[in-house]
């Protein structure tokens, strides 16, 4: 059964160029509510550990470099379906491949800069969602 979770993160491209607004604005008006949500720059450990499956990359260093360059906005979205549904609004990784309407596509820089994350899977959401938040920043 999906679940009804999911984890994301509005990346520091996205953060420096004033869209949080214009981003959770999109993310309300798709259904999502937010369940926990907080203002963060992360740790090269933490981001190191958050991206862990792709440490193998040739885009790691790149990836844990820009990840740490700046705040994020890290939030858990509850709503049916909520992996897919908010996959669905972010659009494809590379922005140059998201459809219109979606988040990538209309505030991504590239396949690196790219905006927003969001969990792949529900067993992901939840471990994303374990790395920023406890249950009492939960609501
Ligand atoms: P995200 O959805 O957060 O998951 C992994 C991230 O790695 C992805 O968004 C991009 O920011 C980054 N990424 C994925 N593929 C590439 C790539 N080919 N080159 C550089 N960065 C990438």
């Amino acid at each position: 059964m999906a679940g009804n979770i999911t984890f994301t993160m509005i990346k520091p491209d996205a953060v420096a160029k004033n869209n949080i607004g214009p981003i959770l604005s999109m993310i309300n008006k798709a259904g999502f509510k937010i369940k926990a949500m907080k203002y963060t720059q992360m740790s090269k450990a933490q981001a190191e550990t958050f991206y862990g499956v792709h440490s193998e990359r040739p885009f790691f260093g790149e990836l844990v470099q820009f990840m740490t360059s700046g705040p994020i906005v890290a939030a858990i979205l509850e709503k049916d379906n909520a992996v897919e549904d908010f996959r669905k609004l972010i659009g494809a990784t590379d922005p140059s491949k998201a459809d219109e309407g979606t988040i990538r596509k209309a505030f991504a820089e590239s396949i690196q800069n790219n905006a927003v994350h969001g969990s792949d899977s529900d067993e992901n959401a939840q471990i994303e969602g374990g790395l920023h938040f406890s249950f009492y920043e939960r609501f």
